[in-house]
């Protein structure tokens, strides 16, 4: 199954830990499609999906500008999304008080529409990583453990 990498980012750093998940994926045979600009028109949450959300946080505790409306969509959405499984990678600042405040947010709204979410939301902390998508190889093996493990 192709993974839905979204992407969640205002000053573009979130785009490289996204570029950076895809030859993961490639490595054990599995195919992805970068969104950085999601739009739920263009994914068919009808259907049996896997997204692995990239997502910083803004403001205090907010969305980045490009996932805003993105996030207006997912709560309007009267279904459940029972269908979607999710991982989440949050990155952020630990300086301030909502650090990742974005992805924990997001993270409560699927899992209220009833999505599944596979392993722990993995949240990278600019301050000790500023390089986030190093950091990928401490969590995107167990991740893609977790995904084999879905029966689909
Ligand atoms: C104006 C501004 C507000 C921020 N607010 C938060 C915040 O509330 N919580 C947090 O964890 N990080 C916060 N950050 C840190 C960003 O999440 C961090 O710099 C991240 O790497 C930005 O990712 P991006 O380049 O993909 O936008 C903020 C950064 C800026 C510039």
């Amino acid at each position: 199954m192709n993974i839905e990498i979204l992407v969640g980012s205002t000053l573009g750093g979130t785009e490289y830990v996204a570029e950076a998940i895809q030859p993961y994926l490639e490595e054990v045979g599995m195919t992805s499609t970068i969104h950085f600009n999601p739009d739920l028109n263009s994914l068919s949450i009808e259907d049996e999906q896997i997204w692995l959300i990239c997502l910083s946080t803004h403001g205090a505790g907010d969305y980045p500008e490009n996932f805003k409306a993105f996030v207006e969509q997912i709560k309007q959405t009267t279904g459940s999304l029972s269908k979607l499984s999710f991982g989440l990678i949050g990155i952020g600042d630990s300086n301030y008080d909502t650090f990742c405040f974005a992805a924990k947010r997001f993270d409560e709204l699927l899992l209220e529409k009833e999505a599944t979410r596979l392993g722990d939301v993995f949240n990278i902390d600019v301050v000790n990583s500023p390089i986030p998508e190093d950091r990928l190889v401490d969590w995107i093996p167990l991740w893609i453990k977790d995904l084999s493990n879905l029966a689909i």
